[in-house]
């Protein structure tokens, strides 16, 4: 073993990031970017589908949506955070197991539907996690996929930057050579990605979005989901607090347009292609 050389397992760390942050997430992140999956739920034909898997189903907070989308259908859910899936309400209790998309441990041809709503950029192997998910679906059945196009970060990002460098924090711990979203961010990237696993591409676009912070809900989201509250934690409290009390000064300055977050996102919808039948 190579003395003081730390062993990190990604996907280990994303999971725990993501179990600690839940409540976070549920309270500042869900609302900011579940909007934006709408446009995919109210697209994709879901009226008929009686099983439905939704895969980093996270809290389950899009489980509303989904379900008057398919109103007939059973959903259930896998992620790899335990963490996200004990912070969801009780319509989860039963329905959902840790699993890691690329190792579902699922019968296969169970389902008729399948979504993964802001998740397929962080899977280390997207490829692996397609396969994964073409097995449990039923033949013919369909996949839903929304991930980020062109993401230039949240309001502030350059200001958080500047004083997390000023202060001393350390860089981010989250490891971003296993973040995938340039593989996928874009319409052209991401119909290659899912035909080459034996999904044919139904339709895939893009959208854009935007949301307006409040000062304190930027604030907020930065400090207790975002990029910055990982790197504030390399703080001792006090160089924590007067970081934080220099960004708030800075961003209090900005002109709300400044403030609003604009956002591509890229959906598609792709059916399971039969195999080749040898002639
Ligand atoms: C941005 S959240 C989206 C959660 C949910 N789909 C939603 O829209 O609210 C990403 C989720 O994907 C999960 N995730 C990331 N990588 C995963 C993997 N390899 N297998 C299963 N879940 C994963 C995370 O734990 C997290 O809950």
């Amino acid at each position: 073993m190579t003395a003081g050389r730390q062993v990190v397992d990604p996907a280990r760390d994303l999971a725990a990031d993501y179990s600690r942050r839940a409540a976070a997430y549920a309270r500042y992140w869900a609302p900011v970017i579940h909007p934006m999956a709408h446009p995919l739920l109210s697209a994709m034909p879901l009226a008929d589908a009686k099983t439905i898997l939704d895969v980093g189903t996270g809290t389950g907070a899009l489980w509303p949506l989904i379900q008057a989308a398919a109103p007939g259908a059973r959903l259930w859910g896998v992620d790899g955070a335990e963490g996200m899936l004990r912070a969801g309400d009780a319509a989860l209790r039963g329905r959902v197991a840790v699993m890691d998309a690329q190792w579902l441990g699922i019968r296969p041809a169970r389902f008729d539907a399948a979504l993964m709503l802001f998740v397929l950029f962080h899977v280390s192997d997207p490829d692996i996690a397609l396969r994964q998910v073409l097995d449990v679906l039923r033949p013919g059945g369909i996949l839903g996929l929304v991930v980020w196009g062109h993401d230039p970060g949240l309001p502030g990002r350059d200001i958080w930057t500047e004083e997390l460098d000023r202060a001393g924090a350390t860089p981010d711990p989250r490891d971003q050579s296993v973040m995938r979203h340039a593989w996928m961010d874009t319409p052209e990237k991401l119909t290659d990605l899912v035909e080459r696993n034996r999904f044919a591409a139904e339709r895939v676009w893009s959208g854009r979005f935007s949301h307006a912070f409040a000062v304190d809900e930027l604030l907020a989201t930065q400090t207790q989901c975002g990029l910055p509250s990982r790197r504030l934690e390399s703080l001792d409290a006090d160089a924590r607090s007067e970081c934080t009390g220099r960004v708030r000064a800075r961003i209090q300055r900005l002109a709300p347009a400044e403030r609003e977050y604009r956002v591509e996102v890229i959906y598609a919808i792709a059916r399971k292609r039969e195999r080749a039948t040898a002639s």
